[in-house]
């Protein structure tokens, strides 16, 4: 059995979808990311195949961003609606004046444009820059913008220098769950429907790349994510934050306040507050450190009932906070667990892309 009881098993079905289209699927195989396992992917992409590819971030779910076809297969296989627009990742500067029109920039967003590539790239951080007429309408949701990252991870960069093209990628999960962040993740979720995937193993960073629009006259980060707002600031000033919510939805339709969300229900709890979770039979709790943990155990007097205690970094630490809480999430959701109580992240540095995340993952779903 797989690791979720195999609820996506339906989606399965919707390798019959690819009929219709240019291509058919090539049935899921999983490769390593060897040089020789890159140009087979490479080539697979030439075909308009779906290559899922490790990233820093997440794995994502690749196809040639100029081919509307194998693009139009990302939707359907994430059942992602269409006004939702796409990365697309990049692996040199070529690429980038490819996919962006650069010219349309006033000499303001260019400065910042250039700071920003200069320190941040190749690394988690998307860039929002009038788009190339020549970029598919459907990457970019009909928008005159697109989302480019250059990510920073050897089987990426690679696979996207091979196919010598732009490849347009969201996180490779079904819309509105968990990002995954293994290719045993990506598997279990897509099965079938992916054509190859490539195992890089577990991604460093863990969430997804700080989505941040320069078009304006202030910068604004639309998605918190593996580059902090403070390194950005440091970089080229204030930047604006979309909250979550309609606003912002509209910004980044990706921003949807129900998202990255577990099939088990969520609540939060205010960082340094680990006494008010609760301790219930068939729930976990997820705490950002050990010493929450041991606030909360010490505050017991008879033994908990609590189903599982997960912490997401015994000494506190960021960075591996965020490398481990999908997968985390991943394995409090099972069907023993009826909820889980989690008990939110200082609201610094990437602590505010973990808390974003627990908190969409908390967020009503209708
Ligand atoms: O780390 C990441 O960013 C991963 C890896 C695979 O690169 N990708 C990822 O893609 O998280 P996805 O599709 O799950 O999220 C992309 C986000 C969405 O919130 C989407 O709405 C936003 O980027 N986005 C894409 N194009 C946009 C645009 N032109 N304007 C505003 N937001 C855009
Ligand atoms: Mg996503």
């Amino acid at each position: 059995m797989d690791l979720f009881g195999n609820p996506f098993a339906c989606i399965a079905s919707l390798t019959t979808c690819y009929a219709g289209l240019t291509t058919v699927s090539l049935g899921m195989e999983i490769l390593s990311a060897s040089d020789k396992d890159l140009e087979k992917a490479a080539a697979a992409l030439a075909k308009g195949f779906l290559v899922a590819f490790p990233t820093e971030t997440v794995y994502g779910l690749g196809a040639d961003a100029f081919n509307r076809a194998a693009v139009a297969k990302i939707f359907e296989v994430k059942k992602r609606p269409r006004f939702d627009p796409l990365i697309v990742h990049i692996a040199d500067p070529d690429m980038l004046e490819k996919t962006a029109d650069l010219s349309q920039l006033d000499p303001a967003a260019r400065k910042r444009l250039s700071a920003l590539t200069e320190k941040l790239w190749p690394g988690p951080l998307t860039i929002i820059l009038p788009k190339q007429k020549t970029v598919p309408d459907i990457v970019t949701s009909g928008l005159p913008t697109v989302a480019v990252r250059f990510p920073d991870h050897r089987a990426a960069v690679k696979l996207i220098a091979l196919f010598s093209g732009p490849v347009a990628a969201p996180s490779a999960n079904p819309f509105g769950y968990l990002s995954p962040t293994r290719a045993g993740h990506v598997s279990d979720m897509l099965g079938d429907t992916v054509d190859l995937i490539l195992d890089g193993g577990a991604s460093d960073v863990g969430v997804e790349s700080t989505v941040l629009d320069i078009c304006g006259s202030r910068a604004c980060i639309l998605r918190p994510g593996g580059v902090p707002a403070e390194t950005i600031e440091a970089l080229i000033g204030p930047v604006a934050s979309a909250s979550a919510g309609r606003a912002a939805a509209l910004a980044s339709p990706g921003m949807l306040k129900s998202h990255y969300a577990p099939r088990t229900p969520v609540s939060v709890y205010q960082n340094g507050t680990p006494g008010s979770l609760p301790d219930e039979p068939g729930s976990a709790l997820l705490f950002f450190d050990g010493a929450s943990r041991d606030i909360w155990i010490g505050k017991k007097t008879a033994e908990t009932k609590t189903a599982s205690i997960a912490v997401l970094s015994e000494k506190g630490d960021l960075l591996e906070a965020a490398a481990k809480l999908f997968e985390t999430l991943y394995g409090l959701d099972r069907p023993d667990i009826k909820r889980i109580h989690a008990l939110l992240a200082p609201e610094e540095g990437l602590g505010v892309a973990i808390n974003d995340r627990l908190r969409r993952a908390a967020s009503d779903r209708d």
